[in-house]
């Protein structure tokens, strides 16, 4: 069903070209994107995406974040002579409001939507299947860093900010810890444990770029294999989904996407003997990011890169563990029975074993193909 906003949207007459159909797009059970079919052939489709402003309080900077990106990606693919730039990249599309052209629309609920041009005949995977396919992952985001590696960030809104601050994620849980306000701290304790034992490890990355050992640049955050777009004939197209594009460090991205790509079983598995790293899928991962990342990667973040996998699921661990803790508060949309929380920390923390019982692996790969 077509919700009220969107068909105000279209009958307010905000759309920049007459319109002949509406769908929705996707297959999640709460459907929050449109496709607009739009009635001249000569004119594109888009994509209407309403924001999760629960998350974005700062709609502005959030879409002013997207355009400056997309806008500076643009340029590099024209720079290499890329023949079909609307498809490697997005394209935000204003919305006409009070004729004038606006970054997004405020309906009468207070909720906020965006639109992008459509880039027809392409979609997403919601697993890599193969060592090929993670080559293309990794690809996607080398080369999403790539283009953004000369990027000038000032002009940047954190909209997230502290996202992967690793330490400020255990100083929560530690509070959490101090008051254990549903008294569920004594079922957990080895993996309290076993967390806060490792707090130096993975509080390495911040400090080193604390003393500007390695530079922030703009990152994807995000990386999941379903944010990556392909053509119908399996040809990588470009990296969607750019709400959490923010300031980081690029282990970060190249870590999540091996989090959430090269784990044998489930984020929220509840047997945890089918957790672990799925190394050949881990090292397609690395291998097709260095593939465009090695150019411009410093000798210090080229060493970083090992790090990532293991930090990105240890803060994972940590946030899970610190929500089970406090209640499942904030990660109550992603909780579906009671112990959810505590069996997505707990799938976590076997994973990182796997990954620090394969951190020389890891190593010795990125160094070999550095
Ligand atoms: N410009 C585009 N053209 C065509 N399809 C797109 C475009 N942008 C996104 N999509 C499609 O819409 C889906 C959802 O997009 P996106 O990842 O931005 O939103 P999301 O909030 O993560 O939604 P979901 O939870 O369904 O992944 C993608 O999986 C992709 O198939
Ligand atoms: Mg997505």
């Amino acid at each position: 069903m077509i919700p009220q906003s969107v068909a105000e949207i279209i009958a307010v007459g905000l759309l920049p070209y007459p319109v002949k159909s509406i769908e929705e797009h996707g297959d999640g059970l709460i459907n929050f994107t449109y496709k607009i079919n739009t009635k001249n052939p000569d004119h594109p489709n888009f994509l209407l995406q309403k924001i999760n402003s629960r998350f974005f309080r700062n709609v502005d900077g959030l879409q002013h974040n997207i355009r400056l990106v997309t806008d500076h990606i643009r340029k590099k693919l024209e720079e290499e002579g890329c023949k079909d730039i609307n498809r490697h990249v997005l394209t935000p599309e204003c919305i006409q409001c009070n004729g004038s052209c606006q970054a997004y629309y405020w309906d009468h609920n207070g909720d906020y939507w965006r639109m992008y041009v459509f880039i027809e005949n392409a979609n997403t995977f919601e697993k890599i299947g193969n060592p090929a396919m993670a080559e293309l992952a990794g690809k996607a985001f080398g080369r999403f860093h790539r283009h953004l590696s000369d990027f000038d960030a000032k002009d940047f809104c954190e909209v997230l900010p502290n996202f992967h601050n690793t330490p400020l994620r255990v100083e929560s849980l530690r509070k959490t810890i101090e008051i254990d306000p549903e008294g569920r701290l004594d079922k957990v304790r080895s993996d309290v444990d076993f967390l806060l034992s490792r707090v130096e490890r993975y509080s390495k990355i911040i400090e080193m770029g604390d003393k500007g050992l390695i530079p922030k640049r703009i990152i994807h955050q995000d990386p999941k294999f379903n944010n990556v777009l392909f053509d119908k004939n399996g040809e990588l197209l470009c990296v969607i989904d750019l709400d959490t594009v923010m300031p980081g460090y690029v282990c970060y991205d190249l870590g999540d996407s091996i989090r959430t790509g090269a784990n044998r079983g489930e984020e929220d598995d509840r047997n945890p003997d089918n957790v672990g790293l799925d190394m050949d899928i881990c090292k397609g991962i690395i291998k097709g990011y260095l593939s465009e990342a090695k150019s411009f990667l410093t000798p210090a973040e080229l060493d970083s890169l090992a790090y990532g996998p293991a930090l990105i699921t240890y803060e994972h661990a940590v946030r899970f563990l610190d929500d089970y803790l406090d209640g499942d508060k904030y990660f109550k949309y992603k909780t579906s029975y009671p112990q959810h929380n505590l069996v997505r920390a707990r799938a976590q923390i076997k994973l990182l074993q796997s990954m620090e019982e394969s951190y020389d692996k890891i190593a010795g790969f990125v160094k070999s193909l550095s």
